[in-house]
């Protein structure tokens, strides 16, 4: 790629990144021009992943004690730079009202979508980052800065990572960029009992007509990692296929709140 969106050389570790919309970002980084390092718990997928995408990995769950450090420390051995970091990983759990939430997982939930990001930042930022710069996302959704049926949890931490994100922006500028990307509804794994139950009526709700796919969120990533970006930093950007502004553009019922009111099951 010989745009301004170009990441010929750079280095990038994406967690999640076997699956989903993190799979998605490794391979959109790896075709414009980046080295990737992806992780996520199993790790038969991350070999398959890493060997499929020509790039590196290391399994291990990203809260989990000396990951960030074992997976920076990876990367830079294999790559002898880090530029970009996204943590796409995270948990829906636990799923219910909040009165009901059980308090170890509410705890898990945090230490999954708010700790294990910034300690993954700290630890690109004392190897790398610091002296060199560089580019972080943040994967967050739509969600985030309203209540919904029964994703109290997940939403919470979500804000949380959305905060953490304008924080880390302030706190590390000028020579690390940090932004966020907000998504709608996308065809993943973690969302299938979302959509997959009527996604016609689903894309109906939705002002341009279609659910997400992984791969228009990794366009957005990209671009935020880029050059293309260079005076963008502490930004959200949504790609929600306008869920935001649906009220404005339809009259048919948002029917991802009747989806989450049924819940994933077990
Ligand atoms: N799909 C949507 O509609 C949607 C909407 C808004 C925001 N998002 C956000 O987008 C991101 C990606 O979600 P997705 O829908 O692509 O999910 P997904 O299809 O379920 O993929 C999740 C990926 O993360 C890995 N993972 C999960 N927990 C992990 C952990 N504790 N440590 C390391 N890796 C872990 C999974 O592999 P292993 O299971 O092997 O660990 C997998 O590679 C998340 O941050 C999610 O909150 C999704």
């Amino acid at each position: 790629m010989t745009s301004s969106c170009a990441l010929n050389g750079r280095a990038a570790v994406v967690t999640g990144a076997t699956r989903g919309i993190g799979r998605a970002v490794a391979e959109a980084l790896t075709a414009a021009g980046a080295l990737v390092c992806v992780t996520a718990r199993d790790a038969a997928e991350v070999r398959r992943t890493a060997a499929e995408l020509g790039g590196i990995g290391l399994a291990g769950d990203v809260a989990g004690p000396g990951h960030p450090e074992a997976l920076t420390e990876l990367a830079l051995r294999a790559f002898g730079r880090l530029d970009i970091v996204v943590n796409n990983a995270a948990t829906n759990r636990p799923y219910g009202p909040l009165m009901d939430t059980d308090p170890d997982a509410w705890r898990e939930a945090f230490a999954v979508n708010v700790e294990a990001p910034l300690r993954l930042v700290r630890c690109a930022w004392r190897g790398w980052m610091r002296e060199h710069g560089g580019a972080v996302v943040n994967v967050c959704t739509e969600g985030a800065t309203h209540p919904g049926p029964n994703v109290g949890a997940y939403g919470t931490t979500k804000a949380a990572l959305l905060h953490l994100t304008g924080q880390l922006a302030g706190e590390l500028a000028p020579r690390v960029r940090v932004n966020s990307v907000s998504p709608g509804l996308v065809r993943t794994e973690m969302a299938r009992f979302v959509w997959e139950p009527g996604e016609a009526e689903v894309a109906a709700g939705l002002p341009l007509g279609r659910i997400g796919e992984p791969q228009d969120v990794a366009r957005a990533v990209v671009w935020l990692v880029s050059d293309a970006a260079e005076w963008v930093t502490g930004a959200d950007l949504l790609v929600d296929g306008g869920t935001r502004v649906r009220a404005a553009s339809t009259a048919v019922p948002y029917a991802v709140h009747q989806r989450l009111r049924g819940g994933p099951g077990v």
